[in-house]
């Protein structure tokens, strides 16, 4: 059924006066704002009373390609962490290819806490890792002795590192009693359907977290770390099962002998990120990404309902509830259900053998069920994240060259009735990448409490600056209002040292600190013996992945 306006509105929950005003041809929005705006705010109900107009307070910088950070007038950046600094007193060090940064005060101090960093991958940087000569190494005919994969898994994973802000500078405390590696080599126990089950060949126990990409924290304070491309870690390190990887794992960092856990029931797939919330029925939703060109947007709806007072014992809610996938041709959540969903059942594969037998088979295979169900392949969809003050939900796809979409866009998503929790959905398109928005591949989103969003960008180190790409300089990081009369326009914040990524964003509960990733200096380089970046330490170093800290707000 097509739907005519005075549905789509209806559909939306939005307010009598929004209808009366449809029937009478009134606006019931205010004179100003005009139907073709920038967003579509007005088409979803929002009430554009509860956001403040926010202003750029910055003085927007110019894409580069100089290899530094390159900050607005007024903002500096203290390196907090780098690869390999000791992280405390056992000699633990802090991994490789920094990504997902996020900060959990220490009695509420936003100048005080713990830092939980993911720690991606090596790629061709490798060489700098374990002393493998990954630029120049034959893809079929992998070397690496056992102590080399022994370092590749421990650089990986994720830190606990504690941070602190002293005479104006942040630093890490590195004889921190909190201070912790979790990595390639760390056990971990699998919980929810698949536990167990032959779709993961009966493991309860696991070894190892890597390819941690983005993450999210959870409302009982740990935090959860995304396993994204798994696959060439587990060919490259010579590990035998693969699905044991490309899950969501929670961590919690406070407690340095907790083992972590993979959560099955929020499905195996690249995962990008996690966005948490409460549904107005009190369960929680966890929206997530699956980031590779035609993969899909999923979320995760749990059984039962947040307990405040229940603390950590609220993990369990990650254990059971429903996934589902989005169809955006029909605006529709599609349960990932084996039990109810018959198309699941009748699925076969090209010997017309059944795809799935269980719940535990699609939640290892995702893709295959998402696939099966009809759910719409999207253009690489990377963070997810929801407005604090409105609750749509915004989505970094990040591009699909396969499309034709090389610049990317962030799409917002609003549930039926702003309900996290419900089957449908409309959408918009609320920034697109390109040279007339001066920002192109979107990753990271944060969104800061007057709901502006802060965007970091992914141009591929080996397109960056060149062809297409040439106009935006280096990876950036921009600030686009989602209100006032500069919503949807991207000013430019942050410049990426050569061949990096920023990622992570994070802000301290206070705002005045922003930590930022910064992942793969020098990444794209013709030989080992001319660095391309010398970030941070300058001179003719190599560069070295880090964390930094932000200020000047
Ligand atoms: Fe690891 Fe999707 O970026
Ligand atoms: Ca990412
Ligand atoms: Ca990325």
């Amino acid at each position: 059924m097509e739907m005519n306006r005075r549905q789509f509105l209806t559909y939306l929950g939005t307010g009598t006066a929004a209808l009366a005003s449809l029937a009478t041809g009134i606006p019931a929005f205010a004179a100003e704002k005009t139907l073709s705006g920038k967003t579509a705010d007005h088409l979803f109900g929002m009430d554009e009373d509860k956001h403040k107009p926010s202003k750029v307070k910055f003085k927007p910088i110019q894409a580069t390609d100089k290899d530094d950070l390159v900050l607005p007038q007024g903002y500096k950046y203290d390196i907090i962490a780098s690869y390999g600094d000791k992280i405390n007193t056992k000699g633990d060090t802090f991994g490789f290819n920094n990504d997902f940064t996020c900060f959990l005060p220490i009695e509420e101090s936003s100048e005080h806490g713990l830092l939980w960093v993911n720690h991606e991958y090596l790629g061709e940087l490798e060489y700098y890792v374990t002393g493998y000569d990954a630029l120049n190494a034959d893809p079929e005919n992998n070397t690496r002795t056992a102590a080399q994969i022994e370092k590749y898994l421990y650089a990986l994973g994720g830190s606990v590192i504690e941070i602190k802000k002293e005479n104006g500078k942040w630093r890490l405390v590195s004889d921190s009693k909190y201070g912790r590696r979790v990595s390639g080599l760390t056990r971990h126990t699998l919980t929810g359907p698949a536990a167990g089950s032959s779709a993961v060949n009966g493991a309860r126990e696991v070894v190892g977290t890597f390819a941690n990409c983005s993450g999210g924290v959870t409302l009982w304070n740990t935090i959860l770390s995304c396993e994204e491309n798994f696959d060439s870690v587990v060919a490259d390190t010579k590990l035998k099962d693969a699905t044991h990887y490309g899950w969501v794992v929670e961590v919690d960092p406070f407690d340095p002998n907790s083992v972590p856990k993979k959560h099955t029931a929020l499905g195996r797939f690249s995962h990008e990120n996690t966005a948490m919330t409460i549904a107005p029925g009190g369960q929680l939703v966890v929206y997530m990404g699956d980031d590779a060109n035609d993969q899909y947007v999923y979320k995760y709806v749990s059984r039962g309902t947040y307990n405040k007072a229940a603390g950590k014992a609220n993990a369990k809610l990650l254990e059971e509830g429903t996934l589902y996938v989005a169809n955006f041709s029909k605006g529709k959540w599609i349960a990932l259900d084996y039990a109810k969903n018959e198309t699941l059942q009748k699925a076969v594969d090209a010997d017309k053998k059944p795809l799935f037998t269980s719940q535990a088979d699609v939640l290892v295979n995702c893709r295959e069920a998402a696939k099966a169900v009809g759910a719409t392949p999207m253009d690489r969809p990377e963070d997810l994240e929801v407005h604090p003050i409105d609750g749509s939900v915004f989505i970094s796809l990040t591009n699909n060259s396969k499309h034709g979409n090389f610049y990317g866009q962030i799409v917002r998503l609003f549930e039926k009735d702003n309900n996290h929790a419900a089957e449908e959905f409309m959408f918009e398109i609320f920034a697109t990448g390109g040279p007339q928005s001066g920002f192109a591949a979107p990753d990271n989103l944060a969104f800061d409490s007057a709901g502006n969003l802060w965007v970091v960008t992914d141009i591929s180190s080996s397109s960056m600056n060149s062809g297409i790409y040439k106009s935006f300089g280096n990876n950036g990081m921009f600030f686009i209002p989602t209100s006032g009369p500069d919503r949807g326009i991207a000013s430019q914040f942050a410049s990426a040292p050569i061949g990096a990524e920023m990622t992570g964003p994070w802000f301290t509960p206070d705002e005045k600190t922003l930590f930022l990733s910064v992942q793969h200096p020098g990444e794209n380089l013709e030989t080992y013996a001319a660095p391309t970046s010398h970030w941070p330490k300058g001179g003719m170093s190599i560069a070295l992945p880090s964390v930094v800290a932000i200020t000047g707000f």
